[in-house]
């Protein structure tokens, strides 16, 4: 199917309006929480919530673990927005209505995006609960959702994605993280569509071309993110293995409990990546 910008421009201000009448707040930052850390919402002081099945254009999360709200406040003196669950290619969604929630931050005012995952070790030295800092991705998903837009100017499609993350915002979280104790790597990202988890031949190959971590989720919003021109960086908690004796266990059970045993790393974290925005 193709969608012209003015269908997206059009959808984009209805979502907005909607929300504009649950809030005034005005987001410097937005972020995007990816399973299990949905409690991360719990940090913001004086939020307006507003569920993603009032907001026209939204889609439903149909995961366990993502809840499904957009809440608006402060976190520490900053005005943020915060997606409280995602969308997933693997729920039936196209990568554009994946990515459409980064839209509507960026037309509400936010001017970065910090995105948080939950992703399988590749990286040998990775332990289960370890965070990794995007330094870049690999995406197999097939597929953009920049894919079959009409954009004005045409060529704003061909959107150039090398150094797809923000240096500045990347090297404080690192920095961050490592000054306030936590297990942390910078790695490669692999997308994948899933929702069936990996084969070991699959594993093997993401390790060899340079893959880190493993999940199904991020680049779709990524992509949108630098296509708007928003500071962009992502955070995946580690909440599985893919190689040695536990890489037989992952469940989405597991993934689930290491992501909610990460939410005050999480908060750390996001504290000195605000200070530097
Ligand atoms: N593979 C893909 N997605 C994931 C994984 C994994 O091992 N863990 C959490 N999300």
């Amino acid at each position: 199917m193709v969608t012209t910008q003015k269908q997206i421009d059009l959808a984009v201000s209805e979502s907005v309006e909607i929300i504009r009448r649950a809030t005034e707040a005005r987001p410097e930052v937005a972020v995007v929480l990816g399973t299990g850390t949905g409690d991360f919402t719990s940090f913001i002081k004086h939020p307006a919530v507003i569920p993603f099945a009032e907001i026209p254009h939204f889609g439903r999360t149909t995961v366990e673990g993502h809840p499904g709200n957009l809440v608006c406040g402060k976190f520490e003196d900053m005005e943020v927005a915060v997606c409280a669950g995602r969308f997933h290619y693997y729920e039936g969604y196209s990568m554009h209505e994946v990515a459409y929630p980064v839209r509507v931050l960026s037309a509400l005012g936010a001017k970065a995006l910090v995105l948080i995952n939950a992703a399988g070790g590749i990286k040998r030295d990775m332990q289960v609960g370890d965070l990794m800092i995007l330094g870049d991705y690999i995406n197999v998903m097939g597929d953009s959702p920049l894919r079959g837009i009409l954009t004005d100017p045409p060529s704003a499609k061909f959107t150039p994605m090398n150094r797809p993350f923000d240096d500045e915002l990347t090297d404080i979280a690192f920095r961050s993280a490592v000054r306030r104790g936590f297990r942390v790597h910078r790695g490669t990202y692999v997308a994948v569509h899933g929702p069936s988890y990996e084969t070991d031949a699959e594993l093997q190959f993401f390790h060899v071309i340079g893959g880190d971590a493993v999940g199904m989720s991020t680049v779709p919003e990524v992509i949108i993110a630098r296509h708007l021109g928003m500071r962009c960086m992502a955070i995946s908690v580690i909440t599985n293995l893919t190689f040695g004796a536990d890489s037989v266990h992952v469940s989405h059970k597991q993934v689930l409990e290491t992501a909610r045993g990460s939410l005050s790393a999480l908060r750390e974290v996001f504290k000195d990546i605000l200070v530097a925005i």
